[in-house]
């Protein structure tokens, strides 16, 4: 086929070798509309295909008949293609095989790094420390865009309240403050402040919309909430990163409301396009289109590819609806031409904003691959950002850090020795082989000390068969390290969990390790919020690491060892058993408060529990203490125009440097609809030598405290407010202000 050269066309000058700037907006627009001019109906859905590379045992590889769709312009983009080689080749097929040789998009799920692996997100928003955060995004981005990735479908920023939901680990926690931030952090770190640098990658805002509040915590399950609910909490992360610029978004498996988001025109058009202004394009989650029929949302395939494409959808994931049906769509006049032409230009400028129409080949660079992938400097960098990810939960009697000089260490458990498990899920091209398990971690820092290792029993299994041998080797050491949690694959997707006990016969060992009276550090590995209720009594020292990723073992020895003093702090409420879900910090008051009658009956309470969860959103405990006094507001009134200064006093009042994050809540007392008990508006993450204290000032801009009325408009209302600061959510000093009319 004699195929008409892209870079012949009008307007499109080629620049020889590595563009240098993004081509100004109309420049773009221009050489988008040109190229759109010479493509057929068909080129034009083929655009709007993209279609999974397979693996086998020697890698990814590409079925037979998607090579072909390739060759014949039936696809534009590909995911879970890696390699310079590998893409390069794919690559060739699509440029110099089709007749109008337009490039393809290569993308990947780099969700917590790409083979330098970092902390699941849920632990890395643990360190509440958002350029550490970005960071990991640009590492991320610079080995998958080694790799020939142009484009990674993250960062996911759904906000959960629900730890029975699998997909929590991948997230930024429970709160949309603190996940708004942290989505922009991404997308910054991902994209960089140029997509034409070969080092920077487009982003995906995924899965829009509230994907995270399925019924019961079961995966793919209902969602339904209140519009309100919906604004002030769940959609704040999505339009955080779209307001970063992010280049793409993803629509959600589930439905809102009785509309599934891949069929929404009110989140995709009205909200996300009309409201948001958001102009890139929007890619569905795998089959998402398909499964508009199972939803009982589409009659048939023509059916659910027309309700997508009107809806605002740009591009169909794995379904092939797109390709199958919209050409008839057209042909027959059901669905309009402009509208596929939208489609095909939003995703045209990605591929024009990443150079790839002056070097298809460009990502595609084996010196480039073999340079950073897993670099020393990478690695040090998720070293460091994983040992920030670590929480502490107890430590009494100070019973860490664990003295250089302790000579018999018992390490047992089923997390212990794993290397596979420390990288979590979602870890993509990451390999488990390649990283640091627990023993080595520890091993490496306690080089002089006899180590021995018991696995005692596995992850979930009702087997106490290696009991024993757990118990001989705890009695004959002066501590036992004890690595408990969940298998990697026990959360991230189609992992929910109907119970958040630790699994198998975990609890029953510690409850016989317990007996031996020997100092018990547990250190836990898992994907959510577990009920630890019991194991906070038994546990003389309690240490969250999540999944730390690459070099899990070398992190959290790092905090053992006291090397580093533990700052993380907890990002999702941890329950104090399964029946309090849904549990979070910025919860209502009810008409019926349980601390207004903290004995009465008729109050909203349980009859088995206390109300307060087991650790609270924002806990976390350091090898130091520090002390918070001589809060101040500036005023104490103001006007929705004004800002109000807070400061206090925040002295670390032990023998070593630590660090803190201070937080700062507001609560509105009366409204014209009932208000959160608190809500995030700020935090500082300082760190103090022994005995050294700072003055941290917050600047609180009236108007953030903004929300959704009763009439949906969305502002300020005078009366009562109090402004919070402290260590968590439960641990805070306040004081009150008046906002006037
Ligand atoms: C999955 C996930 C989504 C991921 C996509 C491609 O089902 O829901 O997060 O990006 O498929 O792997």
């Amino acid at each position: 086929m004699k195929k008409l050269l892209v870079w012949a066309l009008p307007l499109v000058v080629v620049a020889c070798g590595q563009p240098t700037k993004t081509p100004s907006a109309s420049s773009l627009d221009q050489r988008v509309d040109s190229l759109l001019s010479l493509m057929t109906l068909e080129e034009k859905v083929g655009q709007l295909t993209l279609y999974t590379s397979d693996y086998d045992v020697t890698g990814p590889t590409m079925r037979a008949q998607y090579k072909e769709d390739i060759k014949s312009g039936k696809v534009g983009a590909i995911f879970n293609a890696v390699g310079a080689d590998y893409t390069r080749n794919l690559q060739k097929m699509a440029v110099e095989e089709t007749r109008l040789g337009i490039p393809l998009l290569f993308g990947y799920d780099v969700v917590h790094g790409h083979q330098t692996i970092f902390p699941i997100p849920l632990g890395e928003s643990c360190t509440w420390d958002l350029e550490a955060m970005k960071l990991s995004a640009q590492i991320a981005a610079k080995e998958a865009a080694a790799q020939g990735l142009h484009w990674t479908f993250a960062p996911m920023v759904d906000i959960s309240r629900d730890p029975r939901w699998g997909r929590v680990m991948e997230g930024g926690g429970e709160d949309h403050y603190l996940g708004s931030l942290i989505a922009k952090a991404k997308v910054e770190g991902f994209q960089g402040e140029n997509l034409q640098d070969t080092h920077t990658i487009l982003s995906c805002i995924k899965h829009y919309a509230a994907y995270g509040a399925p019924q019961a915590g079961r995966e793919y399950h209902t969602v339904d909430m209140s519009d309100r609910v919906l604004r002030e909490v769940y959609l704040l992360p999505y339009k955080a990163g779209i307001d970063a610029g992010a280049a793409t978004v993803m629509t959600s498996f589930n439905e809102v409301d009785g509309v599934p988001a891949t069929g929404s025109k009110y989140l995709m058009n009205d909200i996300l396009r009309k409201e948001w202004g958001f102009n890139g394009f929007v890619v569905t989650d795998y089959t998402a289109i398909m499964e508009l029929l199972h939803h009982g949302y589409a009659a048939d395939t023509a059916h659910a590819a027309q309700l997508a494409i009107e809806a605002g959808v740009d591009m169909d994931m794995q379904a092939g609806f797109y390709q199958d049906k919209l050409v008839e769509l057209v042909k027959s006049g059901r669905v309009s031409e402009s509208l596929i032409d939208e489609s095909v230009r939003r995703i045209l400028r990605q591929k024009f904003m990443l150079g790839l129409f002056e070097d298809p080949y460009r990502y595609s660079d084996t010196a480039r691959e073999q340079a950073w992938l897993m670099s020393a400097e990478h690695l040090e960098a998720a070293r460091d950002i994983s040992r920030k990810s670590i929480v502490l939960l107890e430590n009494k009697n100070n019973t860490l850090p664990l003295s250089s000089a302790i000579q018999r260490i018992a390490l047992i458990g089923p997390l212990a020795d794993s290397k596979r498990d420390m990288i979590g899920a979602w870890s993509a091209a990451g390999d488990g082989n390649k990283a640091v398990s627990l023993r080595e971690g520890l091993m490496a820092r306690y080089p002089k000390a006899t180590i021995a290792y018991a696995q005692g029993c596995a992850i979930d299994s009702p087997d106490k068969s290696g009991f024993s041998e757990a118990l001989q080797v705890a009695k004959n050491s002066e501590v036992v390290i004890l690595a408990l949690g969940e298998a990697a694959q026990m959360s991230g997707e189609a992992a929910s969990r109907t119970s958040i006990q630790l699994p198998g016969a975990q609890q029953a060992l510690m409850d016989e390790l317990r007996k031996l009276g020997k100092p018990l550090i547990v250190v836990l590995s898992n994907g959510r919020p577990l009920d630890l209720s019991t194991l906070s009594q038994q546990a003389d020292a309690l240490v969250e690491t999540w999944f730390l990723g690459t070099m899990a073992g070398h992190a959290i020895a790092d905090v053992l060892s006291g090397d580093y003093n533990p700052s993380g702090k907890l990002t999702m409420t941890f329950p104090r058993n399964l029946g309090q879900i849904p549990i979070h910090y910025n919860m209502k008051n009810t008409g019926r408060p349980r601390d207004v009658d903290p004995n009465g009956k008729y109050t909203s309470r349980y009859l088995d529990v206390e109300n307060s969860p087991l650790y609270p959103f924002g806990y976390g405990l350091s090898y130091t203490q520090f002390s918070y006094s001589n809060m101040q507001l500036d005023k104490e009134s103001a006007t929705a125009k004004d800002t109000l200064r807070v400061q206090l006093t925040v002295k670390n009042t032990g023998s070593r440097q630590g660090e803190e994050i201070v937080q700062l809540y507001v609560r509105d007392w009366v409204g014209s609809v009932t208000r959160p008990v608190k809500e995030l508006k700020g935090f500082q993450k300082i760190s103090l030598a022994a005995g050294e204290e700072k003055t941290v000032v917050f600047t609180l801009p009236i108007s953030d405290l903004s929300f959704y009325r009763q009439d949906m408009s969305f502002g300020t209302e005078p009366g009562g407010y109090e402004v919070y600061v402290g260590r968590n959510a439960e641990d805070v000093q306040g004081l009150r202000f008046q906002l006037l009319e």
